[in-house]
This record gives C-alpha cells, structure tokens and sequence, in this order.
C-alpha cells in the first residue's frame, strides 16, 4: 500500500477508534484523556505535598501539590489508569487551582463527574479515585504542617 493511502486507512481508523469513544464517554471526555491538563511531576521545589493512592480497580493516581496560605497554587496528576481517570485528573486540577484546600476538602465524585457531563457507570469510580487522592495528599500535607 502507498504511504499516503496508508496514512489515510490509519486517519479512518483513528476517527471510527474516536466516534465509538465519543459515543461510550463523550466528547469532552474524550478531548481530556486525548490532552490531559496539568499533566506530569512538576520540579521538586514547586511541590509543596504529593500522594500517591491505589484505587480499587488496582490503578494509581498521584496528585502533586504546591500550596501557599491555604490557596492550592499548582496541581498536577498522573496515573496509570484508563482514559476516564485521565479526564478525572485532568478536570480535578482545572477545579482546584486558585481555590482552597477547604474547597478541596468538600468536593465530592459526582463533583467531577457532573464537570465531565456524566462519566458511563463503569467508570464512576474514576472520579472517586481522583478525589481520594486529593483528599489523602491535603491530610498528608496538614499533618506535615501542623
Ligand atoms: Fe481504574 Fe478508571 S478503570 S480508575
């Protein structure tokens, strides 16, 4: 097969790939686990805490947080869990940069999932994952405050 026409099949199968994906989560969802936001371990001396948590399901999320007065100034997140918990992490960090480690503590799964417009039922327990771990690393960094 000619290289273009190679290039074309991968493009239409990459595109069906995407349709089924948009159909199973959304759109949304889908732009977030294709592009993750804050994604990757910042330097070291821009991480005030960071925790790593392993869900139920057996996949990891670790969250990095730099942290002044009280404000989370910086969240990062990586994970190797699937597409759903990428677009959790993704969204949890784009809620809580700017905001309070109060707020941080009162936000809930269906928070995140209501934000993603509705994660599939399979995959609720992404968003609790994403919280977890959150809520772990702001314990870990009052106990290592106070
Ligand atoms: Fe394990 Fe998404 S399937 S966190």
């Amino acid at each position: 097969m000619p290289l273009d026409d190679l290039d074309k099949w991968v493009a239409e199968i990459q595109k069906e790939i995407d349709e089924e994906e948009i159909k199973r989560y959304n759109k949304y969802i889908v732009e977030l686990f294709q592009n993750p936001r804050n994604w990757g371990k910042p330097k070291d001396n821009e991480i005030s805490v960071w925790h790593a948590y392993e869900g139920s399901c057996g996949d990891t999320m670790q969250f990095f947080l730099k942290i002044k007065e009280d404000i989370i100034v910086k969240v990062n997140f990586i994970t190797d869990g699937c597409g759903a918990t990428v677009a959790a992490g993704s969204q949890i960090t784009l809620m809580l940069e700017g905001k309070t480690l109060e707020f941080a503590e009162n936000l809930q799964p269906i928070d995140i999932d209501n934000a993603l417009g509705g994660l599939p039922e399979d995959h609720k327990h992404c968003a609790e994952l994403a919280v977890t771990t959150i809520k772990h690393a702001i314990e870990k960094y009052k106990i290592q405050n106070s």
